[in-house]
């Protein structure tokens, strides 16, 4: 059922809390979306928790928040980073001298995309926690060059950048058939696990799995393994181990975008649970941790005070110096990433690094 009254256009600004003039392009079919212009059925943005689920719209119940914020010490999961205001902050971190994960990755791509085209030949795109999509365009070039492109699925948890970046490449691949997905990596594994009889790649760029632990990312791993079917394949940006003073300054940036991107997580806390975090009363440290070879970011609380989360029912002292674990994000040994890979049947076929092997990304394929 297609429905298009102007009382829609204010339930589609609530749920997805998108600008009001960009919800007048779209029109609402069941709890999918479907732009108003041309090529509307090549567009499609889908919440996961509908299509996986066939219910309604499952709203963020927040146990996650209540397990980090009463446990010792204290923790947050990463996700909760990624409102409007953290996915622009994050498009700034990317723009910043210091962070040379993002440049890099881009450089590798454009120098290596069409070999990827050539080693996977048409293929559906998957991207998990795609953002704005920026460096995908790299690939998705050189599967159009190569006559290759059969469809692109983004997924992200962050609604409002994963709808911007859809209309954008929609207008620049016209010819592209586009089916965003709204949803957490968990979500978009449990749809994904239908088996299809397209050829897949699964992609996650950005070394985002180096915000898993190890146990997360074995877990995470094995997924992948069981989604893809024999011969699918898997491509995984690293980010590499390095000296901590070039790592501690990608996180530590001289003009503060990253502290504002930590913080900003707690005025994301405050929209959705309605909480009263003050943010003059944290501040950001991002260190790194050697035994660990993980940077850890944290909120470090400056005074001792309540806050409450209300749509959590849920009161948190915080004492003067005690910290919220915001972040980890693990840094890889290239080997080590590979056999680990091998070891969930995710065979590599190829890796590929810059000069000064900063970074990696490491295709493989689902042993046939
Ligand atoms: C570090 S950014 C990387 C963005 C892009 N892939 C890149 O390489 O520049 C992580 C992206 O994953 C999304 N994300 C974070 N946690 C997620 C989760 N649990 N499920 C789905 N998406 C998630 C964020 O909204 C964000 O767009």
């Amino acid at each position: 059922m297609i429905i298009a009254a102007s009382i829609q256009a204010v339930k589609v600004d609530f749920i997805l809390g998108i600008d009001r003039e960009q919800s007048k392009n779209w029109r609402i079919i069941g709890e999918s979306m479907q732009l108003k212009q041309s090529n509307q059925e090549l567009l499609q943005i889908e919440y996961l928790a509908t299509v996986a689920t066939g219910q309604n719209l499952v709203k963020d119940d927040g146990k996650d928040v209540i397990e980090g914020l009463t446990k010792t010490p204290k923790s947050l999961p990463s996700k909760y980073f990624y409102d409007r205001q953290g996915s622009q902050l994050f498009e700034e971190i990317c723009q910043l001298p210091e962070y040379y994960p993002t440049r890099t990755e881009t450089a590798i791509l454009q120098e290596y995309a069409p070999e990827i085209v050539a080693y996977t030949g048409a293929c559906e795109l998957i991207e998990l926690g795609s953002g704005s999509s920026t460096k995908t365009r790299l690939l998705l070039d050189a599967y159009y060059q190569q006559q290759k492109s059969s469809k692109y699925v983004p997924i992200d948890v962050s609604e409002t950048i994963l709808q911007a970046s859809a209309i954008e490449l929609q207008k620049e691949y016209p010819n592209l058939p586009i089916q965003g997905l709204i949803g957490t990596y968990e979500q978009a594994l449990a749809y994904y696990r239908n088996a299809s009889d397209n050829t897949r790649m699964i992609f996650f760029l950005g070394s985002s799995i180096g915000n898993f632990s190890a146990a997360e990312c074995d877990k995470f791993l094995e997924e992948i393994a069981t989604v893809l079917k024999a011969g699918d394949y898997f491509l995984l940006g690293i980010d590499l181990q390095k000296p901590a003073a070039i790592l501690e300054a990608a996180y530590n940036d001289a003009q503060g975008v990253t502290a504002a991107f930590n913080l900003n997580m707690l005025s994301h806390l405050n929209w959705r649970f309605q909480a009263d975090f003050n943010l003059d009363l944290f501040s950001h440290q991002a260190i790194y941790n050697q035994d660990q070879s993980q940077i850890e970011m944290y909120l470090i609380c400056q005074k001792t005070h309540p806050v409450h989360l209300k749509k959590l029912d849920l009161t948190v002292n915080f004492q003067a110096s005690e910290s919220i674990l915001t972040e980890i994000s693990r840094k890889f040994n290239l080997e080590t990433m590979e056999k680990d890979l091998e070891s969930q049947g995710l065979k590599p076929l190829k890796v590929f690094t810059d000069p000064e092997n900063l970074f990696g990304l490491i295709l493989c394929q689902l042993s046939l």
